[in-house]
């Protein structure tokens, strides 16, 4: 019997290295350690074995198990290799240039930022910025929003749970967390960083619980404009406009300063244009941004004294500039990654 399991152990030994299928190994295991296998023949013949030797003989048995079984782990762990191998294709050579040329492009919205920040830092803008997070005092209260405006509702902010720890924004007083419904909190950042002149331009995302539509997405981008100095006036405002909508959208371009009303700016008005290059678009009144004179409030709360200074603001959605721009009829096309759409703006 000590022979056999020497001989059965010495042709699994042989014979594994040659087995190259899961089927293989399972035929051959079988002829091994199945019911009929050689292994299970010798375990039936214990019985034969004298009673002195038995303990012996059972020694031999296991160390025969043990060994046909490193065995067996050893090809099925071989195959399982050879078929991963298989899945995973001939081995790449990291060497070798990037099969794939295309480079990636601008976002259509980085596109019409880039482009609007280019106009403006040309006129003596620079670019500032900001945190997404907010406090209310920086989105509302130093803005002159009273705790009544209907921004401030639970409904049209993103507020943030109570005992959220931000490191870079720090609290006024007992005050919320939120996403910035506007890049206005910028305007006052800036005064309380720099004394005028101060003339920015921040460009950046903004959040409002809005339910998406073809013109509303809950998160879109917006720049804004300051110019804080001795005798501004709503001509620089409106010549700084002119020029950027005549820069944009045509030199034919004509504006209209319409009457409006922000909480932060007195006078305050909506810019329309009119441009007869527009294709579809052409030669229609279309309301682009809000602006006006900085409210002497909003000075104050930017530790600028409005009695030497006074300033002008502007702030417009940076989609709607690119959907006039691109021609583009649904915000959403934007945010929805779809390369087909993004193709066309390369
Ligand atoms: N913050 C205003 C908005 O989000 C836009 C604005 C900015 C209006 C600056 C006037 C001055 O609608």
């Amino acid at each position: 019997m000590q022979e056999q399991l020497t001989a059965i152990v010495a042709g699994v030994r042989d014979n594994a290295p040659n087995i190259q299928t899961r089927a293989e190994f399972e035929a051959f295991k079988a002829t091994i350690s199945g019911p009929n296998g050689t292994l299970t023949d010798v375990m039936k013949r214990m019985g034969e074995v004298p009673k002195e030797d038995k303990p012996a003989m059972g020694r031999c048995i296991n160390q025969a198990k043990n060994s046909v079984t490193t065995a067996f782990d050893e090809v099925i762990a071989r195959i399982e290799a050879m078929e991963l191998a298989a899945k995973l294709g001939p081995a790449i050579d990291p060497t070798l240039p990037c099969p794939d040329l295309d480079r990636g492009t601008l976002h259509p919205i980085s596109q019409v930022r880039e482009e609007m920040i280019v106009l403006f830092r040309r006129i003596g803008f620079s670019v500032a910025e900001a945190s997404e997070v907010e406090t209310e005092h920086y989105c509302f209260d130093a803005l002159n929003i009273p705790s009544d405006h209907p921004a401030r509702d639970m409904q049209d902010s993103y507020y943030l749970p109570d005992d959220l720890k931000v490191n870079n924004v720090s609290k006024h007083a007992d005050e919320k967390y939120l996403l910035r419904t506007h890049t206005s909190t910028v305007q006052i950042r800036s005064m309380l960083k720099q004394q005028p002149p101060i003339r920015i331009v921040a460009p950046g995302r903004c959040f409002r619980r809005d339910t998406p539509d073809a013109t509303h997405s809950a998160n879109f981008h917006q720049i804004e404009g300051l110019y804080v100095d001795k005798n501004v006036t709503l001509l620089d405002l409106k010549a700084t406009l002119d020029h950027f909508v005549k820069t944009i959208f045509g030199p034919k371009a004509k504006t209209r300063l319409r009457p409006s009303f922000f909480p932060f700016t007195e006078p305050s008005f909506e810019l329309d244009f009119l441009s007869p290059d527009l294709g579809k678009l052409s030669n229609k009144w279309l309301e682009v941004m809000g602006c006006g004179m900085v409210d002497p409030e909003v000075c104050k709360a930017g530790g600028i004294d409005p009695a030497v200074y006074t300033g002008y603001a502007f702030g417009m959605g940076i989609e709607r500039i690119a959907m006039i721009l691109q021609g583009v009829d649904d915000i959403r096309y934007y945010y929805q990654n779809d390369v087909r759409f993004l193709k066309q703006f390369a």
